[in-house]
């Protein structure tokens, strides 16, 4: 039975989280140094095409170890960029994940791609390495690989699949600015690799994205698609399309590159922040039964998001109530889904073919989306338990947390049940 100390507080027991969690739970953080760098761009008349643009793009080649970079106005049209740059034809298969931001995939379409979802594997969340090669045909071109939440995916694995079977990757490291993997940067696995900087990003533009690659044709690719005011400078026939481009215009605005510039310099410290605040409520969560997503030997993980998979079959206590009598608790918690893309109806029901422009032929009938495939990420997607990143916490919210996990899980049997 509860006692009047650990009684939860949707049974009317005292709330465990009760520290102002205002300044320790706000992103982004906005300095003088950040106010000053977008003023100096403000102020300088040259809203357009200012040089910060290029620091910025050399800072990210310092980040990830890679030759080229180029800004965008935002991630997905670095994804759509990278895409094209890669290659990507009418009726090439792409091999992607259903639980991630949709732009990780819907820029496929655009290149007249196909789709086609594979698993997420349960250690890291990114994609199941044995599924994706039972999902690789005669049609297969790519795999985007998504380091969620800013843990990264099983990359030896991924990178040996698409070797032995010729295969592009492009590398969404959208949630993973910092983290590592044996040592490397993340964003430095790639055919092609991207971020965005989208104003919750680890590294906040407002709006921004970046493409990142080692090779000069490939980067040309990018360019020509949406950078016409580069292609002069080029020393190859791509110059030949100054005039036109290829149909887009994807640059950075340089005030929100400034702000990148700024707030790239305090990311690794923030990102440690971060990472001690997660690893040390993680560390006490794991002695719960609840499973964490830590980094490994061979990681280091960053926490765009703070995810922890929580299993509702050994508590009973279903994660939809756990959520809420965390939340009685001053907890700010929820049990999010990613609206599964292939479940979505641009794919069900064949919307994307029109989007694509793929009319069916004999050898090329149209692809079918099951919203029952994938049973694994499914039921995945359905374990987390999302919680603050904590970017500026102390040991003392911290440990809050923890309470109000001990005495809601101490208590199941106890607590409402909404479908009851
Ligand atoms: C995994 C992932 N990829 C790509 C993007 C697209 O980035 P943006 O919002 O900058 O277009 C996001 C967006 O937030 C994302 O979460």
């Amino acid at each position: 039975m509860p006692t009047a100390t650990n009684l939860p507080a949707i049974l009317g027991g005292e709330q465990a989280v009760t520290l102002d969690q205002k300044i320790a739970n706000a992103w982004p953080i906005i300095t003088e140094q950040d106010e000053q760098a977008v003023l100096d761009v403000l102020r300088s008349g040259n809203l357009s095409l200012h040089p910060i643009v290029g620091e910025l793009e050399e800072d990210y080649k310092k980040l990830t170890g890679r030759q080229f970079a180029l800004t965008h106005n935002n991630g997905t049209s670095a994804i759509l960029a990278g895409l094209h740059a890669i290659g990507i034809q009418p009726f090439d298969e792409v091999i992607v994940p259903s639980a991630t931001w949709w732009s990780s995939v819907m820029p496929v379409l655009h290149c007249g791609g196909v789709p086609v979802f594979a698993e997420l594997e349960s250690d890291c969340l990114g994609l199941d390495p044995e599924d994706v090669e039972s999902k690789i045909t005669d049609k297969t071109k790519a795999i985007v690989i998504v380091h969620l939440f800013g843990v990264p995916s099983k990359i030896d694995e991924l990178v040996a699949i698409a070797n032995k079977h010729n295969l592009k990757i492009l590398e969404d490291a959208s949630h993973a600015h910092g983290a590592t993997y044996k040592g490397n940067p993340i964003g430095s696995f790639g055919d092609v690799s991207i971020f965005s900087m989208q104003g919750n990003k680890l590294c906040p533009s407002g709006e921004g994205g970046i493409l990142l690659c080692d090779d000069q044709d490939t980067f040309e690719s990018a360019i020509r698609l949406g950078h016409y005011e580069r292609l002069l400078n080029l020393e190859s026939q791509n110059k030949y399309f100054a005039a036109t481009g290829f149909g887009f215009k994807f640059r950075m605005a340089p005030m929100a590159a400034a702000l990148a510039h700024s707030q790239l310099k305090k990311m690794p410290e923030r990102n440690a922040l971060r990472n001690k605040n997660c690893a040390y409520l993680s560390r006490k969560l794991e002695t719960l039964g609840i499973e964490t997503f830590l980094s490994t030997n061979d990681t280091n993980r960053v926490y765009f998001e703070f995810l922890v998979r929580y299993n509702e079959n050994t508590s009973g206590l279903p994660i939809t109530d756990l959520a809420k009598a965390l939340q009685a608790e001053g907890a700010l918690v929820s049990a999010p889904r990613y609206p599964l893309l292939h479940q979505q109806p641009v794919f069900t029901q064949n919307v994307w073919s029109k989007i694509a422009r793929l009319p069916a032929t004999k050898e090329n009938p149209i692809h079918v989306y099951d919203p029952a495939d994938l049973p694994k990420t499914i039921l995945g997607n359905g374990t987390l338990l999302k919680l603050p990143s904590f970017p500026s916490a102390d040991e003392a919210l911290l440990d809050q947390y923890f309470l109000a996990f001990e005495k809601v899980l101490e208590h199941t049997n106890d607590l409402p049940r909404t479908d009851c």
